[in-house]
């Protein structure tokens, strides 16, 4: 595991995940019924096993990391899929209903990219909640120099500066606090 991974795993021990997977959860079933969501950088398929189970729809978790991957626990709801660490996404267009990413925007290189290919895969009125460590709080410059410290090019947004990156994408974007290190931000696909 890296320095930068120990020191997030450090952050979870203290921090309940609960709290994002509760806020997670609310903002997907307000925009029920969903048939189609995707968990990109979903790793071991943690948080799509928390939500799938309460909420309707097909869950396909992506992520670069084949081993991750492997341990998703696999069911007809839920399907795991590689994709490459930048470039387009393996999804025809307006495939998805809601596109979560959960502390995973700080490890993708170029993220303006991403954002733009999570907009053309989302269909009108479609819905992306990206969780994120705020690069703008006491905890997420320390993260930030352990990552320099480290040579691992991570970026750290500030809200302010994630909501601007999903305007620029083209969606209607807020964000809101989670915890002293985290938030959310929202991003909406206008439906015309
Ligand atoms: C801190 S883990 C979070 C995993 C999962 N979202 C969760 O909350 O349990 C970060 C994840 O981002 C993935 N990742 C890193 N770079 C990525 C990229 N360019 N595209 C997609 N996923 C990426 C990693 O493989 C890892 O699974």
């Amino acid at each position: 595991m890296t320095l930068l991974g120990l020191v997030e795993r450090l952050y979870y021990t203290v921090h309940r995940r609960g709290d994002v997977l509760s806020v997670l959860r609310a903002r997907l079933a307000a925009r029920a019924p969903l048939r189609d969501v995707l968990d990109f950088g979903g790793g071991t398929g943690r948080v799509a096993a928390a939500l799938a189970p309460g909420l309707e729809g097909t869950w396909t978790v992506a992520d670069v990391d084949s081993e991750s991957l492997a341990r998703v626990t696999k069911s007809p709801r839920i399907r795991p899929i590689q994709i490459p660490e930048r470039g387009p996404l393996p999804f025809p267009d307006a495939s998805f209903d809601a596109i979560l990413s959960v502390d995973v925007l700080h490890h993708v290189p170029a993220a303006e990219g991403t954002l733009a290919e999570w907009k053309r895969c989302l269909r009108p009125g479609g819905l992306v909640l990206a969780v994120e460590f705020d690069g703008g709080s006491g905890a997420g410059r320390f993260l930030a120099r352990v990552a320099r410290w480290r040579r691992q090019p991570c970026r750290f947004w500030r809200p302010g500066e994630l909501a601007g990156g999903l305007e620029h994408a083209g969606l209607a974007a807020t964000t809101e606090r989670i915890d002293a290190l985290r938030y959310v931000a929202e991003g909406t696909k206008p439906i015309s």
